[in-house]
């Protein structure tokens, strides 16, 4: 029998292809467990009840992450968002309507799941700035702000993802204020920043001031994939963490990988020992490369700074295209579209991968493109419950065959899993040209 998953696992790990993508490990040998893939065997604690070896891990993770208490998921943050929207819902303190969130339309996908499962109204909010792309919201304090008070009620909660995609970082503290003169609970997609704590200069989510928040530690840690941190704050009320495992049981397999876990344990240990130095250094060197980037004309945008995204647009070629050419030279982006090329690096990747990556991009010529040019996220029209809409039957029609239609299920980009047509919405001219842009051309209908 062939073993066509592992065989192309094989070929591309022997390739030796520059991983300027997830997960944070680069594919280089840091655990070796195979023969630690275990059970819930005695001694070996129960990731949803834990008070062994698991609770005693995952105190020490709180502890460096300076939370009141941090939960492992094998499941990556998916688990951990639709966690937290449970938490943040049962600890309600009225429960007579649905919850009610704020957010800024570049959620990824399992925000919506959570909604789905949930029953949950969201609020969409957009930047008063105009939005910078799909996956990249720009919305501001002052933006969530406007947004509570035109609300009928108070907003239970604020859910903001950041960084996002292109390595934008939203201003977390100006927001706390915002939720905290309002009782509005504030929770962080944090998915992409793991690593912001143990920067010179602290600016993870929690220390910002959020109640609860994500890290896919796989994405930027070297943490196997599917291992995240779910961390409440210390400020949050002690309900929340009282029933974060029961919340997070529900929608949880219950065969966690102890791969995963033992991974999240071991990075742990690393993050508390050499990680603030090595990270340092890889600060340095993006920036290096950002420089030498500069440099040969490519332009880069955001905020992060373990991130390059090279407006690629602006610089006379497709993202997508630009993708292209670095593959031929031995290169995988994290991701690309018309627009950007995102590269990933931790202090994983060796300097060989940023010399090949500057030698690259120095041979393919950046010429002057026009500025991106983005659709403007349309304001949703609701027409319908996310939840309804979602369960609802549907069929699926040409998007040309869409306006005025219902949308049924959810429409993302593939990738990164931002939602173009949320369930419930009324498929307008404006959210067809964005769903070809990305390549979608049949969408469920009502
Ligand atoms: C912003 C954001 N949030 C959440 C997720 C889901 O994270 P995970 O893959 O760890 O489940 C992703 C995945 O790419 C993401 O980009």
């Amino acid at each position: 029998m062939a073993s066509p998953i592992y065989d192309f696992a094989k070929k591309y790990s022997q390739s030796g292809t520059a991983r300027f993508h997830m997960p944070g490990h680069k594919g280089r040998t840091l655990h070796g467990l195979e023969a630690l893939d275990l059970t819930e065997i005695r001694g070996a604690d129960y990731l949803f009840g834990a008070q062994g070896v698991i609770a005693e891990s995952e105190s020490q993770t709180a502890e460096l992450f300076g939370a009141a208490k941090t939960l492992y998921s094998t499941e990556g943050s998916s688990l951990c968002i639709k966690t937290m929207l449970a938490v943040a819902d049962r600890c309600r303190p009225d429960r007579s309507e649905r919850m009610l969130v704020i957010a800024p339309r570049n959620v990824h996908k399992a925000f919506i799941n959570a909604c789905i499962l949930l029953d949950i109204e969201v609020c969409w909010v957009y930047p008063a700035g105009g939005s910078r792309s799909l996956c990249s919201s720009g919305v501001t304090p002052e933006d969530i702000a406007a947004a509570a008070d035109s609300c009928p009620r108070t907003p239970d909660a604020v859910y903001i993802t950041s960084p996002d995609y292109l390595g934008f970082i939203a201003d977390i503290s100006g927001t706390a204020k915002v939720c905290k003169s309002r009782g509005m609970t504030l929770i962080v997609d944090n998915a992409h920043g793991a690593y912001l704590r143990f920067l010179g200069e602290d600016i993870h989510p929690l220390t910002l001031g959020a109640d609860m928040c994500c890290d896919s530690a796989h994405k930027t840690l070297p943490c196997y994939t599917g291992g995240a941190l779910l961390h409440i704050s210390r400020s949050a009320p002690a309900a929340f963490g009282e029933c974060a495992k029961l919340m997070m049981s529900m929608f949880a397999s219950t065969s966690p990988s102890y791969l995963i876990m033992e991974s999240l344990d071991l990075c742990s240990d690393y993050l508390s020992k050499n990680y603030r130095a090595d990270l340092a250094d890889c600060v340095r060197r993006t920036a290096l490369c950002r420089q030498r980037l500069a440099e040969c004309g490519w332009k880069t945008v955001g905020d992060e700074c373990c991130k390059l995204t090279v407006a690629a647009g602006e610089c006379g070629i497709s993202g997508d295209e630009l993708g292209d050419k670095l593959r031929e030279h031995g290169i995988e982006p994290e991701y690309t579209d018309p627009d950007f090329v995102v590269l990933m690096t931790t202090p994983f990747n060796t300097e060989e991968d940023y010399l090949r990556l500057e030698q690259a991009l120095a041979r393919i010529p950046a010429r002057s493109g026009s500025p991106a040019v983005f659709d403007v996220i349309p304001k949703a029209l609701v027409r319908m419950p996310i939840r309804r809409a979602a369960l609802a039957h549907s069929r699926e029609v040409c998007v040309d065959d869409a306006p005025g239609c219902i949308c049924g299920m959810t429409v993302t980009s593939c990738q990164p899993s931002v939602p173009i047509a949320v369930s419930g919405e009324e498929i307008t001219a404006d959210i067809i040209k964005i769903l070809k842009r990305y390549g979608v051309l049949r969408i469920s209908v009502l």
